[in-house]
C-alpha cells in the first residue's frame, strides 16, 4: 500500500515539475546517488519503495516534503500536489523533450550549419551547396533504362515484398557478390534496404548491447558513429592516416581493441577522404578481426566510383572465415539517391553468427520490406552497360571535376590535400596556425556568411582537430571554379 501511495505522489510531483524519469536519472548522475532506469520505473509503477537517500534525493529534486512523498503524512502537501497526477501547473510551459538516447548523436552533414544555409536561402540568397553527396541536383541523372523499367513495373510493385527483398533484386545482388569474389553467399544472405542508411541502423541495433565497443574510423561517414551510439554501443575511433593516403592505421586499431570490442567498420572507398584501400591493408584488418573474433562491417557504397585504373577489393573476398557484412547500393553509382535502394550481403562464418542473424531477420521483418519500386530496377541497374564508367575516366565529369578542384584548391596558400582516388569527396587540410583557427565549425559558418558556400567542417566527420573540411566535387567545373575562387579570396583575409 505504501508503495502505491508513494508511486502516486511521485507521479504527481513529477507532473507538477514537468520532470520525466530520464530527467531525474540525469540529475542523479551529477550526485553520488545511484539511480538507474529500472529503479525509476519500479518506483513509478509502485513495485518498490526507495532507500532513504534516494527518497531524500527525489523529494529534493521535485521540491516536495519528504514525509509527504513517502506517504507518511498528508500534511505539508504543497499546494500544487492537489492536482491530478501528471497535470501541469498553470504557469509551467509544457515541454516535449527528445530522448536522452540522442544526447551524443551527431549528424552534421545535415546539421546546424545546413540549417543556417537554409535560413539564408529563405531570405532569397543563393547558396552553393558542397555539403552532401547527392548527385541529382548537380545534373547527374539515372540511366534511361532504369527509369523506363521502373515505369513498366510500377503497377506490379504495389504490395509489400518479402522482407529481405524481391527475388530478382537479390539474385542480381548475389551475382554481383560473385563478381566481387565474396564467397559463400546465397540468396538468403542478401537484404535490401531503404538505402544503406537503414541497414547500418538495423545491423548495429541488432548487434550492440549497452557498453559494447565498435571500432569506427576517424574521419568517418558520421552515420556509423551515430547509429552505434543510438544502439547503446560505444564507438571507438581508430585513426586513418593522412600521411599514408588516409589508410587505416593498423597499429592504432590494435591498440584500441578491448574485451568489449565486437566489430570493426571500414568505409572503402572512403567518405570523406576518397581513399581506396589496397589489399595489404584489408588483409591486416582481416587478421585483426580473425584474432579477436570481430564482425567486419564494410561500407562499399562507392565501389563503382573508382578512378585512375585502380580496382576496388571487397574485404569479404579476403575473409571467407570471418563473419562479414558488406553494404552497397545504387544511390551513388546510379545517381538515384532519392529512390532509396541499398543492400547488405552476409558472408563468411555465418555459423558463428547464427544468433545475430536471427536478430537481423527480426528487425528486417519488423520494417516489413524496403521500397519495392526501387527494388524492381536493381537487376536492370546491375546488369549490362554501367553508365557510371563514363564519368570516372579522363574527359568524364567526375574525373575532370576532381582534377580541377584538386589542382586549384592545393594552390591556395594554407591548404593541402591528399588526392582522392574514388567517390566524389575531398577532405583538405587547413593550416590552422596561419588562419588562427580554433573552431572548424566557425570557419565553415564564416565562409557561408561571407561567400555563400556551404562546406562541412571536419568535426562533422568525427575528426578531432579543427583542421579539415569536406568538399563535394559533384558540381560542374565552371561552378567549382567559382567556388574555389571564392574560397581563395576568403582565405586571403580570413583570421579567426
Ligand atoms: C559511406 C556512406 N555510406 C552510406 C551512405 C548512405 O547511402 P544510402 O543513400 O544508400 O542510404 C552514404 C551517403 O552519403 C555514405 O557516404
Amino acid at each position: 500500500m505504501i508503495n502505491k501511495i508513494f508511486a502516486q505522489r511521485l507521479k504527481t510531483a513529477m507532473g507538477n515539475k514537468n520532470k520525466r524519469q530520464s530527467d531525474l536519472i540525469r540529475e542523479a548522475l551529477k550526485t553520488e546517488i545511484k539511480l538507474g532506469k529500472s529503479h525509476m520505473s519500479q518506483y513509478v509503477s509502485g513495485k518498490t519503495f526507495p532507500r532513504e537517500e534516494i527518497l531524500n534525493f527525489l523529494a529534493n529534486a521535485l521540491d516536495v516534503d519528504v514525509d509527504w512523498l513517502s506517504g507518511k503524512t498528508t500534511e505539508n502537501i504543497p499546494k500544487e500536489t492537489n492536482l491530478k497526477p501528471m497535470q501541469i501547473s498553470a504557469n509551467t510551459e509544457p515541454e516535449i523533450k527528445k530522448s536522452i538516447k540522442l544526447d551524443n548523436v551527431l549528424y552534421d552533414v545535415r546539421g546546424p550549419i545546413v540549417e543556417e544555409a537554409n535560413k539564408m536561402e529563405s531570405l532569397g540568397m543563393q547558396i552553393l551547396k558542397l555539403n552532401i553527396g547527392n548527385p541529382a541536383p548537380f545534373g547527374f541523372h539515372a540511366p534511361d533504362e532504369v527509369i523506363y523499367d521502373m515505369q513498366r513495373q510500377l503497377t506490379e510493385c504495389e504490395g509489400y515484398s518479402n522482407s529481405k527483398g524481391l527475388f530478382s533484386a537479390r539474385k542480381a545482388i548475389m551475382q554481383y557478390a560473385q563478381i566481387k569474389k565474396i564467397p559463400n553467399v546465397s540468396i538468403e544472405d542478401i537484404y535490401t534496404g531503404n538505402g544503406v542508411s537503414e541497414l547500418i541502423n538495423l545491423c548495429l541495433s541488432a548487434l550492440l548491447d549497452m557498453g559494447d565497443e565498435i571500432l569506427v574510423p576517424t574521419p568517418d561517414y558520421p552515420l556509423w558513429t551515430a547509429c552505434a551510439t543510438l544502439a547503446g554501443g560505444k564507438p571507438v575511433h581508430y585513426m586513418c592516416d593522412e600521411e599514408s593516403d588516409w589508410y587505416p592505421d593498423i597499429e592504432d586499431i590494435k591498440s584500441k581493441i578491448t574485451n568489449k570490442t565486437k566489430a570493426i567498420v571500414i568505409i572503402n572507398p572512403n567518405n570523406p577522404t576518397g581513399s581506396l584501400y589496397p589489399k595489404e591493408i584489408l588483409q591486416s584488418i582481416a587478421s585483426i578481426a580473425r584474432e579477436h573474433g570481430l564482425v567486419i562491417f564494410s561500407d562499399e557504397i562507392y565501389d563503382r566510383l573508382v578512378m585512375d585504373g585502380e580496382k576496388h577489393i571487397s574485404i569479404a573476398s579476403l575473409a571467407p572465415d570471418i563473419f562479414c557484412v558488406t553494404f552497397s547500393g545504387l544511390s551513388k553509382s546510379h545517381m538515384i539517391a532519392g529512390f532509396r535502394i541499398g543492400w547488405m550481403i552476409l558472408s563468411g562464418n555465418k555459423n558463428a553468427a547464427k544468433d545475430y542473424i536471427e536478430g537481423i531477420k527480426m528487425l528486417s521483418n519488423m520494417r516489413l520490406c524496403s521500397n519495392v519500386p526501387a527494388q524492381s530496377i536493381v537487376q536492370t541497374a546491375l546488369g549490362g552497360h554501367q553508365s557510371v564508367n563514363n564519368y570516372i575516366v579522363p574527359k568524364g565529369r567526375i574525373y575532370e571535376q576532381r582534377e580541377y578542384v584538386y589542382n586549384a584548391l592545393t594552390k591556395i596558400p594554407g591548404i593541402s590535400c591528399v588526392k582522392p582516388k574514388a567517390a566524389f569527396y575531398m577532405f583538405p587540410k587547413i593550416d590552422i596556425k596561419k588562419f588562427n583557427i580554433t573552431s572548424d565549425e566557425q570557419f565553415v559558418l564564416d565562409l557561408l556568411k561571407d561567400k555563400k558556400i556551404l562546406l562541412i567542417h571536419g568535426k562533422g566527420f568525427n575528426w578531432a582537430k579543427p583542421d579539415h573540411f569536406r568538399l563535394v566535387y559533384l558540381p560542374r567545373v565552371e561552378v567549382l571554379k567559382e567556388a574555389v575562387e571564392k574560397i581563395s579570396d576568403f582565405l586571403s583575409y580570413y583570421k579567426q
